[in-house]
């Protein structure tokens, strides 16, 4: 356990755990909470022992968004001037893949939080939603794009416009969530267990080349996935994977 307590971080082997630990605030994304995700998560990512990470919040609650008390006194000059948005792009350049372990609200900030992983298991309890609406703002942190790629654009249009709540059952219809279990956070870590076993070096192309569907044409994207595959190939652990299947035994990537 690290010295800061606003993000408990620790491993089970290559799985590198942030939980979120405001339970005063729901968990609310406070500035110190977000620098401090920011730097655990940044030095997991240089960690080439840290092969998948998790992000966690509580039972009841994994965010309740940004921190609505310290908004109510920024002014508009601070918000402008504000370095949050960096903190966010830096989350979402990590090239580890990240999951998020969702029970209770994921609210506004916090759902922008679960959307910037790569994966989100949720509890039966978990709850998803922009609710800036109903503060008289908007998502600031991606809201309204990465839900809209997600979920699609009318679904996303009257999550963001009513600050409507789904439920996870509803999230996992709407592809939200990859799966809703009981053990959510065990579930969460144990699909982190299974990333972190595979050939890390792939693991990361795979990560980049899903990303770069959101950010590309069909041919260009394929171009790119091409490229990433003959990485792939270019590597020992590629050689060693094909070793093993044609042996009949685990692999043991090195991530080289
Ligand atoms: C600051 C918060 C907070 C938040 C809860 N609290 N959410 N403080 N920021 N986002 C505080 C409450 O003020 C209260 O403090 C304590 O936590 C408990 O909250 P309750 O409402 O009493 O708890 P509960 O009844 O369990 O309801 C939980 C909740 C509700 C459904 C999550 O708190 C809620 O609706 N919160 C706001 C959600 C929201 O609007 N999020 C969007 C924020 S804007 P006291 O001092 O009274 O004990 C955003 C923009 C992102 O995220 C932009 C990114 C750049």
């Amino acid at each position: 356990m690290t010295v800061s307590e606003v993000v408990l971080a620790e491993r089970d082997g290559a799985v590198g755990i942030a939980r979120l630990n405001r339970p005063e605030a729901r968990n609310a994304l406070s500035a110190d909470l977000m620098e401090r995700l920011v730097e655990v998560i940044e030095d997991w990512d240089a960690d080439d022992d840290v092969r998948c990470i998790v992000i966690a919040g509580g039972d009841d609650y994994f965010a309740a968004g940004a921190d609505i008390k310290a908004m109510r006194e920024r002014s508009f000059q601070e918000t402008m001037a504000n370095p949050t948005s960096v903190l966010w792009s830096r989350l979402a350049a990590c090239r580890t893949p990240m999951i998020a372990a969702v029970s209770g609200f994921a609210l506004g900030g916090g759902c922008e939080l679960a959307l910037i992983c790569d994966m989100i298991v949720a509890s039966e309890k978990a709850e998803f939603g922009q609710p800036e609406i109903t503060l008289g703002i908007i998502p600031g942190a991606g809201g309204t794009q990465r839900l809209t790629r997600v979920i699609g654009k009318q679904r996303a249009m009257e999550l963001v416009l009513t600050g409507r709540r789904v439920s996870a059952q509803e999230a996992l219809a709407m592809g939200f969530v990859n799966r809703v279990e009981k053990q959510w956070f065990e579930a969460a870590v144990e699909l982190a267990q299974v990333v972190a076993r595979r050939a890390p070096i792939a693991v990361r192309l795979g990560k980049q080349a899903v990303q770069a569907a959101d950010e590309t044409a069909l041919a260009a994207g394929i171009a790119y996935e091409r490229r990433l595959y003959e990485l792939a190939m270019a590597t020992e652990d590629r050689l060693e994977g094909m070793a093993a299947f044609i042996e009949k035994r685990r692999p043991e990537f090195r991530g080289r």
